[in-house]
């Protein structure tokens, strides 16, 4: 039987990396794709090196065009995408009072309208196979928390929550599961980011507060990503399940 293909976005760093390498470690044919090109070709390298499937293609989610020509030349090559990981996205600080139209469109148009259009591009192939699973990386700001001076990012991980549950129904008739994934604080660039995120004091210190004792690591998302894209989880459709080391219970 042909391998499984999982697609990921934004899959060149972060929790994106880590949920491609579990995916080839769980035996899937990883479609790597991002902006950044370098890193995407060396996670590529890290999986074929160790064995398993990969190869890159460049995909700005932004684009309605690329995302389709991806999807349609990784099919037309490897067959449909029946597994899919929507995580790339984008966090700014911008505060409201200095927040210009155009701030707010970029965000959206990464965090919320990118997943709307990779998933409009890849379930054609899933109803073609008869089924398939997609998880969508929210937040727990959005699902659960706000986080001042960052309205644009948390509307936009609060409608991914909508996209799931919207999705999920329309598609579950036909064997095509989706779910979301609200992470807590984890350690990557994003969070990594002193700027538009906590930077590394603040991950210090925000750690201090999660009752499981530390932050994130990429691991412990891709870990669920995969698990959620399984049949073991082939009961569980439109949930966005916190993966936050107990954040969201403590506060
Ligand atoms: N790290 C956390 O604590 C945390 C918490 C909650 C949610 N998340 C979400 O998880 C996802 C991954 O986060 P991360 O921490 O790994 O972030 P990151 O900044 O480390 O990586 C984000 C990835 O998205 C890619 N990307 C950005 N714009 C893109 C575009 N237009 N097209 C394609 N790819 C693009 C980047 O190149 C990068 O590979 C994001 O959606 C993020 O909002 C992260």
């Amino acid at each position: 039987m042909r391998e499984q293909l999982a697609l990921v976005t934004g899959a060149g760093i972060g929790l994106g990396r880590a949920t491609a390498l579990a995916l080839a470690n769980a035996g899937y044919r990883v479609i790597v794709t991002d902006v950044l090109e370098v890193e995407g070709r060396e996670v590529v390298a890290e999986i074929v090196n160790s064995g398993r499937l990969a190869e890159f293609h460049a995909l700005d989610v932004t684009d309605s065009g690329a995302v389709n020509r991806v999807v349609s030349a990784v099919e037309a090559q490897h067959g449909p995408v029946t597994a899919l990981v929507l995580n790339a996205g984008i966090a700014r600080t911008l505060p409201l009072a200095s927040l210009e139209d155009a701030a707010w469109d970029e965000t959206m148009n990464v965090n919320l309208k990118g997943m709307m259009r990779v998933m409009r591009a890849a379930i054609p192939g899933m109803q073609t196979a008869g089924g398939g699973a997609i998880v969508c990386l929210s937040s727990i700001v959005g699902a659960v928390l706000g986080w001042s001076e960052h309205i644009p990012y948390v509307a936009s991980k609060g409608g991914v929550m909508g996209l799931v549950r919207a999705a999920a129904l329309e598609f579950a008739g036909q064997g095509i599961r989706v779910n979301g994934i609200a992470p807590g604080v984890i350690r990557s660039a994003q969070t990594l980011d002193p700027v538009n995120s906590l930077g590394e004091d603040g991950l210090a210190a925000f750690a201090e507060t999660v009752p499981l004792g530390r932050v994130g690591n990429p691991e412990d998302i891709a870990d669920v990503a995969v698990f959620l894209l399984s049949d073991k989880a082939r009961y569980l459709t439109g949930q966005v399940i916190p993966v936050d080391g107990g954040t969201t219970i403590s506060l």
